[in-house]
């Protein structure tokens, strides 16, 4: 299994990865995302692939695609409150339900890490939703850890 950048002749098989990615989402928290994979869904990974600042990645595993992320360079101005910041983001992350526990993932955390620190990054963020408690577990295990919460409360 090899780590490289992503070609454009894939992304039809990363939107595959994409939709398994929404389904999670949308089965665990469908007050917030929208049920389906509509066109527009599928098409925003175009949206993505000629963004400047975003990359995708994927891992080849003897010549399937059986995991992609979406990195993002953010460049936040400094306000009043915050000091500049500027850092790489992980955006969207799967590995195909045929491939996981096989360490798939935490070979593409560690190709992100060489890459962000080849671009001179100091720092790697993501944000991830409560209930994905496997994502937790995973994103901690390759050593994340929480630095900010969204909290939330029904009425
Ligand atoms: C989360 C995800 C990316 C992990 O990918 P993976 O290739 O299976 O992860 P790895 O095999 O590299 O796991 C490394 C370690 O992370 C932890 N881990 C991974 N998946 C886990 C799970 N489902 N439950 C508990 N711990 C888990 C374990 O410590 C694991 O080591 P071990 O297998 O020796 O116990 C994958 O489960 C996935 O794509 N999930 C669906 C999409 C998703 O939720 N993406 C994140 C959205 S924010």
């Amino acid at each position: 299994m090899i780590v490289r950048f992503a070609k454009e002749n894939e992304l039809t098989k990363i939107n595959e990865l994409r939709k398994q990615l929404h389904e999670i989402h949308t089965e665990g928290k469908p007050e917030v995302f929208k049920s389906g994979f509509p066109d527009e869904l599928r098409d925003h990974i175009y949206t993505i692939w000629n963004d400047p600042e975003q990359e995708i990645v994927v891992a080849d595993c003897d010549g399937s695609i059986c995991g992609f992320v979406v990195l993002n360079h953010i460049l936040k101005p400094e306000t009043p409150y915050m000091y500049e910041r500027d850092y790489l983001d992980i955006d969207e992350f799967c590995v195909d339900k045929a491939y996981r526990r096989q360490n798939v993932a935490t070979k593409m955390i560690s190709f992100i890490k060489d890459y962000a620190r080849d671009q001179g990054f100091g720092r790697i963020e993501l944000n991830m939703w409560e209930f994905n408690c496997e994502a937790l577990d995973f994103y901690e295990a390759v050593g994340f850890h929480t630095y900010r919460r969204y909290m939330e409360m029904d009425l």
